[in-house]
């Protein structure tokens, strides 16, 4: 492990009861980087992250965080040392306002990473200063994506974890969510972004690990990937 790491996943073998997912998967992530975590879809990303926030624990192998073995600790335990899954799913009140979504985050957060005010995260996020009053069942789904990020800043995310951020959202509302995510990453908030969209890790990532089939294929920088013309057509089908 280098000084400098936040996470590690080490020889990690996962999965559902007698389901095993994820085989022998490894990967690491450092203090202020992206790194993407890109494949198929059932390519097992959102097992890894499961597996990472402690929803899953792994079969064999172990998840770090700050070099500590986190391998056996709950979601509460892990979101409590700073480590925020932002889910696939968004999972925001849609009875709780804006501001009331927020205000919940903030208790039952992280312990010793620093965390947003409410007001700050607001701020942040534009086109939820608008909103603060309004439902969360009123929000678009790029609107309900902000809020499941700023709600992670809120709780004190030391590491923030992304599934599928822009899935189902329009071209546009795609580069805002990249801005959102290089605007924290430039304030020093680390990142594992899981994608289907290699363009997006492409544009966002420092470096990226493919998965194909629960096992990681490859690894390496965006400047690489962006020239690996066959392998991006092999896993994940895509020609940039
Ligand atoms: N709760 C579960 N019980 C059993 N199998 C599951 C469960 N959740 C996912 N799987 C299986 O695990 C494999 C990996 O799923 P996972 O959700 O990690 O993929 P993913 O890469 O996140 O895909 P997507 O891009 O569609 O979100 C798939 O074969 C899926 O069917
Ligand atoms: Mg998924």
């Amino acid at each position: 492990m280098s000084a400098d790491e936040v996470l590690g996943v080490e020889n990690v073998d996962a999965g559902y009861g007698e389901t095993t997912i994820l085989r022998d998967v490894s990967l690491s992530v450092e203090a202020g980087e992206i790194v993407s975590m890109v494949g198929r879809n059932g390519a097992g990303k959102t097992t890894t992250l499961r597996t990472i926030n402690g929803i899953l624990s792994p079969d064999s192998g172990r998840v770090t965080h700050r070099g500590d073995d986190i391998s056996n600790l709950d979601p509460a335990a892990t979101a409590k040392r700073g480590v925020s899954l932002v889910p696939e799913e968004r999972q925001i009140f849609p009875e709780l306002t804006v501001r009331e979504n927020l205000q919940l985050a903030a208790h039952g957060g992280a312990e010793d990473t620093d965390s947003m005010s409410v007001d700050e995260a607001i701020g942040q996020f534009s086109n939820l200063g608008e909103r603060t009053d309004n439902h969360g069942s009123s929000l678009s789904g790029g609107e309900q994506q902000m809020l499941a990020i700023a709600r992670a800043l809120v709780a004190g995310a030391d590491v923030l974890l992304l599934d599928e951020p822009t899935e189902g959202l329009a071209p546009q509302i795609v580069d805002d969510v990249v801005d959102i995510v290089r605007d924290l990453n430039d304030r020093g908030i680390t990142v594992l972004l899981v994608e289907q969209n290699v363009h997006v890790c492409l544009e966002l990532a420092d470096r990226n690990y493919i998965i194909d089939q629960g096992t990681v294929v490859w690894e390496g920088s965006s400047e690489r990937l962006r020239n690996e013309q066959e392998i991006l057509d092999r896993y994940l089908g895509v020609t940039v």
